[in-house]
């Protein structure tokens, strides 16, 4: 029998931070609907820039495009960081790209799993999604406020519901060890912090995407549309060569990548 981790607690978490502002203020619950409501929730109340809430379950995990992230106790890791100025690169879209490589790279280092990128923040290992992420930003008076990035990292999990068994995998069925969620979560702020600071996507983005030399398929006007992406563009989209040569960027919506989730 494995040792189950104990819960997350802001002393915990806080003993091994080397960050100056992501996570000096944390508050980790037993339970709660979503960490991103929580963080809207203390963002309005003027919460400061690197705030963290984490969950030990999710009632109401919220995934992207309206779909629901699985969220049982006991394995899945779940927090949302509150980003304010300055900790906002200019352009925004990347907020996201950049927390994507900050789990990608921190994964990579502190266990031996191959996670790659998958545009534009999904983290996989092999053809299967280890973390994902949902962005939400908040407005007051019809200016921007903040934005928060609510991470979803697949840790301890051994089983999914079996819509997921094909397309997710966690640390614990990647490297066949318990992982600390606890070092987990230090080591994605702590990465994260410096590539906000620079707000530039840098090459190794591009070096750990998964998408990039793949078929990719994608909606625009009501078109399908199928291409080969081949580059990040500075504003972090994706490039996609299409058939008859030409090359657009995709900005947002759901592109789906050959050959990664059974797609
Ligand atoms: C996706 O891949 O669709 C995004 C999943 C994001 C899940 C995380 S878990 C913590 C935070 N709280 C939520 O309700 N969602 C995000």
């Amino acid at each position: 029998m494995d040792m189950e981790e104990s819960p997350l607690s802001s002393e915990l978490v806080q003993s091994g931070l080397t960050t100056h502002t992501l996570g000096q203020k944390i508050i980790c619950l037993p339970v709660t609907g979503s960490t991103n409501d929580e963080i809207k929730k203390l963002a309005e109340s003027g919460a400061p820039d690197g705030t963290v809430v984490t969950a030990e379950k999710q009632t109401n995990g919220r995934g992207r495009l309206g779909r629901v992230w699985n969220s049982p106790p006991d394995g899945g890791l779940y927090f949302t960081i509150l980003l304010r100025q300055p900790h906002l690169p200019k352009k925004l879209t990347n907020v996201t790209l950049l927390a994507g490589l900050a789990v990608c790279t921190a994964l990579r280092e502190s266990f031996p799993v191959d996670a790659r990128i998958k545009w534009p923040n999904d983290v996989v290992v092999g053809s299967r999604k280890v973390c994902g992420m949902l962005a939400e930003t908040g407005f007051a008076n019809g200016s921007f406020q903040w934005v928060s990035v609510g991470i979803g990292v697949n840790v301890n999990n051994r089983i999914f519901p079996q819509e997921l068994s094909r397309r997710a995998t966690s640390l614990l069925l990647e490297t066949g060890k318990p992982c600390s969620r606890c070092a987990v979560l230090q080591s994605i702020l702590a990465h994260l912090e410096p590539l906000l600071g620079n707000g530039i996507l840098p090459k190794t983005y591009t070096e750990l995407c998964v998408s990039l030399g793949r078929q990719v398929r994608f909606s625009r006007c009501h078109q399908n549309f199928c291409g080969t992406a081949c580059g990040i563009s500075a504003d972090g989209e994706l490039l996609v060569r299409l058939s008859d040569g030409q090359e657009t960027a995709v900005g947002s919506g759901e592109v789906t990548v050959q050959g990664i989730y059974g797609d």
